[in-house]
């Protein structure tokens, strides 16, 4: 059976996370171990040269995974639509959402708070009946971690969806196919990114990029994660969030 591990990267300014150092970049692949190499050489690259800053600390770990362990899903479909403003967002998360069982005046309030969120360092996972926080730390929220495309899987893919390819747009794509394999009825998603905009919407299997999601030069972004708690096990849901190594694409 062939070896893979999971390699991670993580990067901060002003000192090591754990110690109050400001997050600058992460990554994370799933290789064979002929590309640990050329794959830890890349990451380092990418926390040296960070438009956030330049980063003092570098954590690179690197652990290998049970291939039994290891599970394939497809990628959502990825849909584009228009919104001339973050004036409108909420509009057209309303539209999109028409037929999910969000109500609405919950929809409203976790778009307001994730436009405006600069403490949580993961995803809030929101039950849909209670409106309530269903993840235990609230600081804290749900970091989804390794995932990794199928690469053949990846490059046709890519070709065939994404026209250019964008190396952020697939690294999003691969991370909300597995929060919505995993039983989310829907993930709302704005960066932090001062520059970046787009933001996107998953549901019903879709992908949806929602251009001007928040206002340009907000400094502030964060994700929540839409699930029915009567339907699931969160302890279960949070681990496979976080734990099970996931490819998108490809077959086992
Ligand atoms: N943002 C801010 N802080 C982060 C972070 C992130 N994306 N990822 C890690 N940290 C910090 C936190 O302080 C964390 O402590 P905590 O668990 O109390 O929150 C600390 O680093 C250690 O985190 P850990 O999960 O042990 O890191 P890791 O070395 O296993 O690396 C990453 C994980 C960085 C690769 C992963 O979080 C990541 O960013 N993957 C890229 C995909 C992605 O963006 N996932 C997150 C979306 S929900």
């Amino acid at each position: 059976m062939k070896k893979w591990y999971s390699v991670r990267m993580r990067s901060s300014k002003g000192g090591s996370h754990e110690n109050g150092g400001q997050h600058i970049s992460g990554a994370e692949r799933l290789v064979t171990p002929v590309e640990l190499e050329t794959t830890t050489t890349e990451m380092i690259r990418r926390a040296t040269m960070h438009t956030r800053g330049e980063a003092d600390f570098i954590s690179l770990k690197i652990e290998s995974i049970q291939p039994s362990e290891i599970q394939y899903i497809l990628p959502l479909c990825v849909k584009e639509i228009i919104n001339e403003s973050h004036h409108t967002t909420k509009k057209v998360l309303q539209e999109q959402l028409v037929s999910s069982p969000i109500p609405q005046e919950l929809l409203f309030s976790l778009y307001d708070w994730i436009i405006q969120d600069n403490v949580t360092r993961g995803a809030a996972v929101i039950d849909i009946n209670s409106g309530k926080r269903m993840d235990p730390m609230i600081d804290r929220g749900v970091r989804v971690s390794h995932f990794d495309w199928d690469k053949e899987f990846k490059d046709k893919w890519s070709t065939e969806k994404l026209g250019v390819y964008n190396e952020r747009r697939a690294e999003a794509i691969a991370l909300a196919s597995k929060v919505a394999a995993a039983g989310t009825i829907c993930e709302i998603c704005c960066s932090d990114d001062p520059e970046y905009t787009t933001g996107y919407l998953t549901y019903q299997h879709n992908f949806i990029r929602i251009p001007n999601m928040k206002q340009k030069n907000s400094p502030y972004g964060g994700r929540v994660f839409f699930v029915d708690a009567k339907k699931l096990d969160i302890d279960e849901y949070i681990h496979y969030l976080e734990t099970t190594p996931v490819f998108i694409g490809g077959i086992s």
